[in-house]
């Protein structure tokens, strides 16, 4: 299937860590290579690293989330740069970076679907390659993709896994069927919803809202192949509707969040700018708060990342504050 929104050479996946690793064997990722990784990451992106062999080397950000410096390695193949909660990172440093080490440079976008930079140009069609996880944006089962955007490099792909049609979650149903009886009515049925499986989750679990196992660290889930069901949302949702909704959260929040004095980790929303959530720092006090106004609007709040093993122990003050609320 061809997709609409990049001009890049794509196959779709079960998850964005699956689009990492279909990358990572591009190109030709060899036993004991680097990876340069930001240490602000969810856990579970290192993955796909060690699945292809490859080494995560560890680089900080500051409180906007740049990078402090991108260290020197042996062997670095492919260098990560990520569009934090679909906000555009500068890729000139990790360009030149990239062309001294002759190492490819990743973009991961798996926030930033739709979202383009001051420059206009679209988040995941900027790296050589990109990942998305469109499943963070859009309401389907699952689905991440790899884009190759350089074009000498189109060839290497791989065809595109079959999909599968295996049976979708009741949650996930249930979870698509309100949120089209929101979007005809405009009546906030999800929220009811959402309290309601949280309810049920932290029954069950302990915790209202997922948390992801340590183990994820290490384990790259099965299963690579996108829900069929996904594909068909995919090829038929409204761009412009969702950049909209996004944009137009985003300000409501804002506008909220501005008058408890919250740190938002952006500034402004520029132009362009399609934000997958909220991002802010906040104490425990000041979270709960923030957790109380977003439920107020139907949504989520949370801590992000669930950091490396690695990196959890020494991580800074920033790493450890930040939150979002997702919209
Ligand atoms: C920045 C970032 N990249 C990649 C991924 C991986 O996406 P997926 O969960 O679809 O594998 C995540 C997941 O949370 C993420 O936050």
């Amino acid at each position: 299937m061809e997709l609409k929104w990049t001009t890049g050479e794509v196959r779709y996946f079960r998850l964005g860590r699956h689009a990492l690793l279909a990358a990572l064997k591009l190109l030709e990722t060899k036993q004991g290579d680097a990876v340069l990784v930001p240490a602000f990451i969810c856990r579970d992106l290192l993955a796909p690293i060690y699945a292809a062999g490859a080494i995560p080397v560890f680089y900080d950000v500051d409180r906007r989330l740049r990078p402090v410096a991108l260290p020197e390695a042996q062997n670095v193949r492919a260098v990560l740069a990520v569009n934090y909660f679909g906000f555009p990172q500068e890729l000139a440093p990790f360009r030149a970076y990239c062309a001294r080490h002759n190492a490819a440079l990743i973009e991961d976008n798996a926030h930033g679907f739709l979202s383009r930079d001051a420059a206009g140009a679209l988040l995941g069609e900027r790296g050589d390659l990109s990942i998305f996880s469109l499943r963070k944006t859009l309401v389907i089962p699952d689905g991440g993709a790899l884009a190759v955007n350089k074009p000498e490099w189109r060839s290497r792909l791989e065809v595109q896994l079959p999909c599968s049609s295996r049976a979708l979650p009741l949650g996930y149903r249930a979870r698509y069927a309100l949120s089209q009886i929101q979007r005809r009515t405009g009546i906030n049925i999800l929220l009811l919803s959402q309290k309601m499986v949280r309810l049920v989750r932290r029954f069950r679990t302990g915790e209202a809202l997922p948390v992801s196992a340590p183990e994820s660290e290490s384990q790259l889930p099965a299963n690579p192949e996108p829900h069929c069901r996904s594909l068909e949302l995919i090829a038929k949702f409204e761009a412009a509707a969702e950049v909209t909704r996004r944009r137009t959260l985003y300000k409501r929040l804002h506008h909220l969040l501005a008058k408890e004095g919250v740190e938002p980790i952006f500034g402004d929303l520029s132009d362009g700018v399609a934000p997958y959530g909220y991002p802010f720092y906040a104490d425990r006090n000041k979270a709960d708060k923030v957790k109380n106004i977003a439920a107020g609007l139907g949504l989520d709040c949370v801590k992000w990342p669930d950091l490396p093993a690695a990196v959890e122990p020494l991580a800074p003050e920033h790493y450890q504050s930040a939150r979002v609320v997702i919209i």
